[in-house]
């Protein structure tokens, strides 16, 4: 069945197919004469067009091919890093180490809290609609295929166009969405089996998007074993994505009115950066795959939606041919177009972002504050909702003024999209604790990691007893100064009566 139901904050084109076509009317003989004509007109302005296209292409021999070896400078070149949020879990390679690097002897991690994104999902609706849009149109000029696209002809979409697996976890392959929860749940037990309590229920949350609620249950039963249940070991609560949850909520980007209603600075901002530099960096792309395309021109979004399919294909196949396709620059390219998308969309670009990640991390920081509970806490959310925390914790925010350009791509910029949010990516905040629980001397810090590998926290001196973590005080101090942002219930112009803040998270 086709999900009907589009998670707004989620991986969608800004076009949606228009629905008027559907509609069917007799129309008059004679204005179906007039479009006939229409129509011969048109097909030779194409058809005219097309050929002082490749009259032009002819010419330039170098730039109507496919990618050649000297293409690919970089040996060290890894894809997995540049598929911008499309690819597959990526570790955050950290020059401070990963938060398996053993503690010091006498300290141990005694509270856990992460917040995830699903795991590896097919394309949302509107994004696979793209998709087969594109390839329809690609079809029609099969026969001319040839080169780098020669492929094309052979090649099937990666789920049924008549019974699509939009939305939901990728279950095939070594990148099943499904599997890699459950190896995350079997690595974080070995992290912090000594957390798991075996005389009460511990709680988990995910928000309600099936993908979201199936990769919590993959979760656990990596974390608290297949019959994580009926062992009465956990329990999963779903919290709701509706708007009027207020602050009260695992996705801001659905209650924040504001954020949702202002097309130029709200959650639409991040598509309208895309859109533009989309325009650019794909023309170059587009005159050197003409000759392969058999002549037809493809349009920015035509391009950038061949670079997602790769993306999209190794996680439901393990490969994809269209990866081959394109060169490491404009790989680079792609890469800084989803960056620009979540920079402006929900990160630091985006003026409402820093309010909207306190939720979570103001809630967290409470916790942090009870020293009795020796708990886990795993949230499981949607790349629109972990990308605020991240900027509120102020870790990838660029230098002076959140800017990207859009007409050049800034090489030594800090946001990462790859790297920071691929599918099952995820945020953990470990409490350690230094010397015996009878020693009222304990020392207590706060470690920060990013796909496993540890962070830093600008302006924050770390301990000298545990390595890159922070003193809890340091920490809560840190979080404090979070509230410049404002509150979120005024920036966000949610009603007088709209609860104020998270309420469930708690043991
Ligand atoms: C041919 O392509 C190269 C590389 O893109 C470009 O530098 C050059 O100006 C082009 N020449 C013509 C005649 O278009
Ligand atoms: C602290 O955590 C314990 C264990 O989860 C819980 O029972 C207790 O209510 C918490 N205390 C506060 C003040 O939230």
């Amino acid at each position: 069945m086709m999900p009907t139901s589009i998670h707004p904050k989620e991986e969608q084109g800004k076009t949606h197919p228009s629905h008027g076509s559907d509609r069917h009317e007799m129309p008059h003989l004679r204005t179906l004469r007039r479009l006939g004509a229409g129509i011969v007109v048109l097909s030779l302005l194409y058809i005219l067009l097309d050929r002082i296209n490749w009259l032009f292409s002819a010419r330039n021999g170098s730039i109507t091919r496919g990618p050649l070896p000297e293409d690919n400078h970089d040996p060290n070149w890894n894809l997995f890093y540049h598929l911008g949020g499309n690819g597959p879990w990526i570790p955050h390679r950290s020059p401070l180490g990963s938060i398996t690097d053993p503690l010091p002897s006498h300290c141990v991690v005694d509270q856990v809290h992460m917040m995830s994104r699903h795991a590896e999902r097919y394309p949302t609706r509107s994004v696979g609609i793209r998709h087969l849009t594109l390839i329809d149109r690609l079809d029609r000029a099969n026969h001319k295929l040839k080169g780098s696209l020669a492929f094309v002809k052979d090649w099937r979409y990666f789920t049924h166009p008549n019974d699509p697996t939009f939305d939901d976890l990728t279950t095939s392959g070594p990148y099943a969405g499904t599997e890699q929860a459950k190896r995350t749940g079997k690595k974080l037990r070995e992290l912090y089996g000594h957390l798991v309590h075996a005389d009460r229920r511990t709680r988990f949350w995910s928000c309600e998007t099936p993908r979201d609620v199936e990769t919590a249950k993959w979760f656990a039963k990596g974390f608290w074993g297949e019959d994580w249940k009926e062992s009465k070991l956990a329990e999963m609560e779903v919290v709701s994505e509706e708007s009027d949850r207020g602050a009260d909520t695992l996705t801001p980007g659905d209650t924040c009115l504001k954020y949702i209603e202002d097309t130029e600075e709200g959650h639409d901002m991040g598509y309208g950066k895309l859109a533009a530099w989309q325009n650019t960096f794909t023309r170059s792309i587009a005159e050197r795959l003409q000759h392969d395309a058999g002549g037809v021109w493809l349009g920015p979004v035509e391009i950038y939606s061949m670079m997602e399919m790769c993306g999209f294909e190794i996680l439901a196949r393990g490969s994809s041919p269209w990866c081959d396709v394109f060169t490491q620059d404009e790989w680079r390219a792609f890469e800084y177009g989803r960056d620009l998308l979540h920079f402006y969309r929900a990160g630091p670009g985006n003026k409402f972002s820093k309010v909207m990640g306190s939720l979570y991390l103001d809630a967290t920081a409470e916790i942090l504050k009870n020293e009795s509970s020796k708990d886990v806490y795993f949230s499981f959310v949607h790349d629109g909702d972990i990308v605020p925390l991240l900027s509120t914790l102020k870790l990838l925010d660029e230098k002076g003024n959140q800017e990207l350009p859009v007409n050049r791509l800034k090489a030594d910029r800090n946001w990462k999209t790859s790297d920071f949010a691929p599918m099952s990516g995820r945020v953990i905040f470990e409490r350690v604790v230094c010397g015996t629980e009878a020693d009222s001397a304990a020392r207590r810090y706060v470690r920060l990691s990013a796909n496993d590998g540890v962070v830093a926290l600008s302006g924050l001196k770390a301990s000298g007893e545990v390595r890159h973590a922070y003193t809890l005080d340091d920490f809560q101090q840190f979080v404090a100064e979070e509230a410049s942002y404002g509150d979120y219930n005024e920036v966000c112009g949610l009603p007088e009566d709209a609860p104020s803040k998270i309420s469930f998270l708690h043991q």
